[in-house]
C-alpha cells in the first residue's frame, strides 16, 4: 500500500491531496484564488503566486489532517512540475521538497497535463475498469492547452506522443476571452456553460477554423510521420468580438460588467437577468461552434488512429454540452469515451497524486536540484 501526499500549484488554484495506490482519493483539498483574480477578469501570474504561499501550508495541512496522516506517514510527496506559471509553480516545488528533505520521503515531478489524464484513470479503476481497450486517445482541453495524445502503457510506465495542439488560443481561453468580452466575468467557462442552455445555438453562425497548412514546427519530417489534427479559437473569438461590435451591444456589456461587479456570487438568475435573448443566443452558439470544432477533429484523430478508448479531460471537459456531444457521437463511432467527475476535471492535487504512483512503482523520483518548468512537454 502506497500513500501519496499530491500538491499542485501550477495556476489559480493551491491544491494538496492523499491518494491510496493511485486509486482511493482519501483528501483533495482545493482552494480556489478565484476572489483574487475576478477584479482582473484573468489570472495574474504575480497575484497567483503570492496565495499560493499564502495558501500552500494549510492546504497541505487540511490535506494531512482529513486523511488522518502526517508529512512522516505517507510514502513520497508528488508535486507539479509544469506546465504553468513559473512563479506558482516554484511554490508548490520548492514546498514539496522542504517536505522531503525535512522528513527524508523520495520526490516525484508530476506533467500537469499527465495529471489531467490520471484523473480519469483514477476514477475508471475506482469503477473497477482496469483494462482500458488500447489504443488510447486523450483530449486534454483547459484553459492552456488544448492537446491530443495516444497514450501508452508499459507495465507501470505511461508515454505519450502529441497528435495534435492548439495553433493559438486553448478552448478554454477562448471560453474565459469571450466571457470577458460580454462582460460575464472570469472564469468564463462554467458561466458560458450555463447561460448557453437559455440561447439559441442556431442563431449565430460561427465558422470553425480549417487548418490546411502544416505545423511549422513539423517542417523537415515527411507528412506520414506527423498527421496533424490541429486546432483554432482564435478566429471564433474575433467572430464574437466583430458580432459584438456589429450589433452595438458595448454599451449593454459595461452595464452588465458594472452591476456583475457589484455582485460577490453571481446566480444564474442575476446573469439572466442581466443579458438579453441576443447576448443569450450568441453564447449559446459560441459554445456550440467550439464543442462541435472540439468533438469533430478529436473524432477524427480517433478514427485516423483506429482508436478504442478516448478520454476527455481538463477543466473545459466540465462542460455540459461537450460531455453530452462527446458521449452521443462517441457511441455513434463506436469509441468508448471516459471523462473525469466534475471535482477532478479543473486543477486539483488529487490527479497529480494518481499520475505520480506509476513512479512510485518504477521509482523514479526527481533528484532535489530538479526546477520548474514553465514549458515543459508531455512525452
Ligand atoms: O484545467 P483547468 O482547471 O486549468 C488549466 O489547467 O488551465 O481549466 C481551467 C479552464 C478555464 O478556461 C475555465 O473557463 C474552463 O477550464 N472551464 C470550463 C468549464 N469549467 C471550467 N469551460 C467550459 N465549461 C465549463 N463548465
Ligand atoms: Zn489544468
Amino acid at each position: 500500500m502506497a500513500l501519496i501526499l499530491g500538491i499542485e500549484s501550477s495556476c489559480d488554484e493551491t491544491s494538496a491531496a492523499i491518494v491510496r495506490d493511485g486509486e482511493e482519493v482519501i483528501s483533495n483539498v482545493v482552494l480556489s484564488q478565484f476572489a483574487t483574480h475576478k477584479p482582473y477578469e484573468g489570472v495574474v501570474p504575480e497575484l497567483a503566486s503570492r496565495e499560493h504561499l499564502r495558501n500552500i501550508v494549510p492546504v497541505v495541512r487540511a490535506a494531512l489532517e482529513r486523511a488522518g496522516q502526517t508529512h512522516e506517514s505517507v510514502d513520497a510527496i508528488a508535486v507539479t512540475r509544469g506546465p504553468g506559471l513559473a512563479g506558482a509553480l516554484l511554490v508548490g516545488l520548492s514546498f514539496a521538497k522542504a517536505i522531503c528533505f525535512a522528513v527524508d520521503k523520495p520526490l516525484i515531478a508530476v506533467n500537469h497535463l499527465e495529471g489531467h489524464i490520471h484523473a480519469v484513470l483514477l476514477e475508471q479503476r475506482v469503477a473497477g475498469n482496469h483494462q482500458l481497450a488500447f489504443p488510447v486517445l486523450a483530449l486534454v482541453v483547459s484553459g492552456g492547452h488544448t492537446h491530443l495524445y495516444l497514450a501508452e502503457q508499459n507495465d507501470n510506465s505511461w508515454t505519450y506522443s502529441n497528435i495534435g495542439h492548439t495553433r493559438d488560443d486553448a478552448a478554454g481561453e477562448a471560453f474565459d476571452k469571450v466571457a470577458k468580452l460580454l462582460g460575464l466575468g472570469y472564469p468564463g467557462g462554467p458561466v458560458i456553460d450555463r447561460l448557453a442552455k437559455l440561447g439559441d445555438p442556431y442563431a449565430v453562425k460561427f465558422v470553425s477554423a480549417q487548418l490546411k497548412h502544416r505545423d511549422r514546427r513539423d517542417h523537415g519530417k515527411p507528412e506520414e510521420d506527423c498527421p496533424h489534427f490541429d486546432f483554432s479559437y482564435s478566429g471564433i473569438k474575433t467572430a464574437a468580438l466583430r458580432y459584438v461590435e456589429l450589433n452595438n451591444l458595448r454599451d449593454a456589456i459595461e452595464t452588465r460588467r458594472k452591476e456583475l461587479a457589484r455582485i460577490a456570487q453571481p446566480t444564474v438568475d442575476d446573469y439572466q437577468r442581466l443579458c438579453d435573448q441576443q447576448t443569450l443566443d450568441l453564447v449559446a452558439s459560441f459554445q456550440r461552434a467550439v464543442v462541435e470544432d472540439l468533438v469533430s477533429k478529436t473524432l477524427a484523430a480517433a478514427e485516423n488512429y483506429n482508436v478504442a478508448t478516448l478520454l476527455v479531460t481538463g477543466g473545459v471537459a466540465a462542460n455540459s454540452e461537450l460531455r453530452a456531444t462527446f458521449e452521443r457521437e462517441g457511441a455513434h463511432a463506436g469509441v468508448a469515451v471516459y471523462f473525469p467527475s466534475r471535482p477532478l476535471s479543473t486543477d486539483n492535487a488529487a490527479m497529480i497524486a494518481a499520475a505520480a504512483y506509476p513512479k512510485f512503482l518504477a521509482s523514479e523520483f526527481a533528484p532535489m536540484d530538479i526546477s520548474a518548468e514553465a514549458g515543459l512537454v508531455l512525452r
